[in-house]
């Protein structure tokens, strides 16, 4: 099941941000929109992204990892394109070797259209990603 976010979950979210990065931190953000994934009263996965004009921004997708490839990622990718269906474009930023997410997001449709250099704090580049959706 996916649901729209309630305040408690930002411990949950937390924890599961650790698998993107071992000091993830939410900070709050009132444009910021969250989608959980929930199994068995479980939150399992969850995206986070804003909306820019009639760009749809991608901030965070993660998945347990003892639920991926199953296509939970999608099922959460989906909903925000039905939520949004206004939107023209989705963005987002990707580590450059991050070789899952890209991958991921390639099948997805996502072109890689720019390298932000030393875009993260350990000086990793950024893959600069964008899907046209309509
Ligand atoms: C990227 C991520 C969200 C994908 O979630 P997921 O639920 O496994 O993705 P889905 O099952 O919906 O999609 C599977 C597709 O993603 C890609 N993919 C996912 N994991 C992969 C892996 N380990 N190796 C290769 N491709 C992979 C493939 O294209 C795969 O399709 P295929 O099986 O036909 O090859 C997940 O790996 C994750 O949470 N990673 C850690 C957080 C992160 O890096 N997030 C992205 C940056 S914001």
């Amino acid at each position: 099941m996916i649901r729209n976010y309630k305040e408690q979950d930002i411990i949950e979210i937390e924890k599961l941000g650790k698998e993107l990065n071992p000091n993830y931190k939410y900070i709050f953000n009132s444009q910021y929109k969250i989608l959980i994934l929930e199994e068995l009263e479980k939150i399992i996965g969850f995206i986070i992204y804003t909306i820019v004009e009639d760009e749809i921004e991608i901030i965070d997708l993660v998945v347990n990892k003892n639920y991926r490839q199953q296509g939970k990622a999608t099922l959460l990718l989906n909903e925000v394109l039905k939520k949004e269906s206004i939107c023209k474009k989705m963005t987002l930023e990707v580590r450059e070797s991050n070789f899952s997410a890209i991958k991921f997001y390639d099948k997805h449709g996502f072109k890689v259209v720019n390298i932000r250099k030393k875009y993260y704090f350990d000086e990793e580049n950024a893959l600069l990603m964008v899907k046209m959706v309509k």
